[in-house]
């Protein structure tokens, strides 16, 4: 998505150990127009697949997978990290495993949420080592759900989740894929998506 391509050139900076720091229109401060683009081009991927919703994982997914949600016309369900105070112990739930931040985070749903009806589009900011996704991806089928599509914004395709969850046979749409990030210089991917 050339957009998007462009802001990471002009916004995007290169912190330690290929990470892509993009607070300036992702992570922290948030470029609405850009959104409602990605969003468009998520749903334009994938309205064929026929979601009834899109499943996102706090706090960074939300502003990309709100405005799939809008144009796909479906509810977002976002994962807590934490059991809100309100939430009552109706769950799903999976343990995930962060590699870059070394620590197990789970990942939350309220039942009555996600039904085995349900055709899941899972959306999230970054796919790195697709622990996150793999989580929400249980999540869907402790409900007996189908995942119907996994669209990410930026895929890291240095590091293994995009294999991994080609691998398992999803449908893993990127937006933007990066080949590397050594010596503070961002590459894009140029090969096809495997
Ligand atoms: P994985 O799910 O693919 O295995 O990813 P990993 O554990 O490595 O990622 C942990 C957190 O770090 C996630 O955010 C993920 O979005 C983020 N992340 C991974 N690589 C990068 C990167 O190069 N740049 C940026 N900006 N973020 C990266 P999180 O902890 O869930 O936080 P939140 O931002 O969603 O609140
Ligand atoms: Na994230
Ligand atoms: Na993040």
């Amino acid at each position: 998505m050339r957009e998007l391509l462009e802001k990471i050139v002009a916004e995007g900076e290169v912190v330690t150990d290929g990470v892509l720091k993009v607070d300036r229109f992702l992570n922290h401060q948030v470029d609405p127009h850009l959104m409602k683009r990605i969003g468009e081009e998520f749903a334009a991927k994938f309205h064929c697949e026929r979601p009834t919703k899109v499943l996102t994982l706090e706090s960074s997914g939300i502003s990309p997978a709100l405005m799939a949600a809008y144009e796909l016309g479906v509810p977002l369900v976002v994962a807590r990290k934490r059991r809100p105070l309100t939430m009552t112990r109706e769950v799903y739930r999976a343990e995930v495993y962060s590699f870059t931040k070394k620590e197990t985070n789970e990942i939350i749903v309220s039942r009555p949420l996600l039904d085995s009806s349900d055709r899941v589009l899972i959306i999230d900011d970054f796919l790195a080592n697709g622990q996150a996704a793999l989580g929400m991806v249980e999540v869907v089928h402790q409900a007996g759900a189908d995942v119907v599509g996994i669209g990410i914004v930026i895929e890291k395709a240095f590091q293994d989740g995009g294999r991994l969850l080609r691998s398992r046979g999803f449908r893993v749409v990127s937006l933007a894929r990066i080949g590397s990030l050594t010596d503070g210089v961002i590459r894009f991917h140029e090969g096809v998506m495997n």
